[in-house]
């Protein structure tokens, strides 16, 4: 099969603030760019979206690996999955710590385990056997991110409120496909500030944080873990697309339906077998990018979508 590749990617759908707007969409034109790049020369889907998540996990601007929010101790614990499509092979980490890219920790889980995920200190100690960079705890903790969790142990808002008012910073995903029509996803995320010790949301969560199956397609959702986790997001947008709903409708309805049954808001990117692309949200923002047919489309605004062609070589 020769396809044309394509990837999609988010930053997180939350009420991103006005000075962190700009730094959210160039960093995800950054990370799809250069996805897209290993797509173009040959690289798998698999290649792609873990890399781009790694950029990604990279960029502080982003609740993910550097620049991670903390939870009410005032430490970083991440959640990270990748899957691919080819034969539903999936790795996943959660409440693991001082590792800068939980996404390439989660392929290596995939595919030197026998398991699915590792928590916790069984992951960090697992991580050592083999030789994943540890960082200083320190290292990933930004000012923004120190700043956020005082303002919210001052004013002791709870985690129920943050989400209410859509404050928290949510997670980082890459979907794509590549020229022989492989798919993959993968998501990686902090969590929510404030969230309790040992808290999982459901960016690990095979089904809920993110789904890839070549006979369907890939999602990566993003928004309120508990909610996401309750509904099985990113499975329910493919069931959709099983049932012949187009990527856009499928992520509309699933969104609609975590809205009505769950009072949950988020947002998730998903392309499809055939190379059809969505990215949508019910949340104030979420930053976005794709690259399909030499356009890269991007947005952060609901109904946004700015276009500028993209050749690899200009
Ligand atoms: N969606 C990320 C989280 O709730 O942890």
């Amino acid at each position: 099969m020769d396809m044309r590749p394509v990837i999609v990617v988010h930053g997180g759908a939350w009420a991103i603030p006005d000075h962190l707007a700009e730094s959210s969409t160039n960093g995800v034109k950054n990370a799809v760019t250069r996805g897209f790049s290993i797509l173009a020369n040959g690289g798998n889907s698999l290649q792609a979206v873990e890399a781009t998540v790694r950029i990604l996990e990279d960029n502080i601007a982003f609740d993910a690996g550097h620049g991670a929010v903390l939870n009410a101790d005032g430490d970083v614990e991440l959640d990270a999955i990748i899957m691919d499509g080819t034969n539903l092979a999936v790795g996943a980490v959660s409440c693991i710590k001082s590792i800068a890219n939980p996404v390439m920790f989660a392929r290596t889980i995939m595919e030197q385990t026998p398991h699915v995920m590792l928590t916790g200190s069984g992951a960090n100690k697992f991580a050592e056997k083999m030789n994943i960079k540890k960082v200083p705890a320190e290292e990933l903790v930004t000012e923004n991110a120190v700043k956020e969790w005082e303002q919210y142990q001052k004013y002791k808002q709870s985690v129920t409120s943050l989400f209410n008012t859509e404050r928290m910073h949510d997670t980082v995903g890459a979907v794509a496909i590549d020229h022989k029509g492989n798919i993959a996803c993968a998501t990686s995320t902090g969590g929510i500030t404030n969230k309790m010790v040992g808290r999982v949301g459901d960016s690990p969560i095979i089904g809920s944080g993110a789904y890839a199956d070549n006979f369907i397609g890939a999602v990566s959702t993003t928004g309120h873990g508990e909610s996401i986790m309750k509904v099985m997001l990113a499975r329910k947008v493919l069931f959709n697309m099983e049932k012949g709903e187009t990527p856009q409708s499928a992520a509309d309805q699933a969104l609609e339906y975590m809205k009505n049954k769950v009072q949950g808001r988020g947002g998730l990117i998903v392309v499809s077998k055939s190379g059809e692309w969505a990215a949508r949200f019910t949340t104030k923002r979420m930053a976005w990018a794709s690259i399909a047919n030499n356009i890269l489309n991007y947005g952060l605004n609901p109904g946004e979508n700015f276009q500028e062609k993209f050749d690899l070589n200009m």
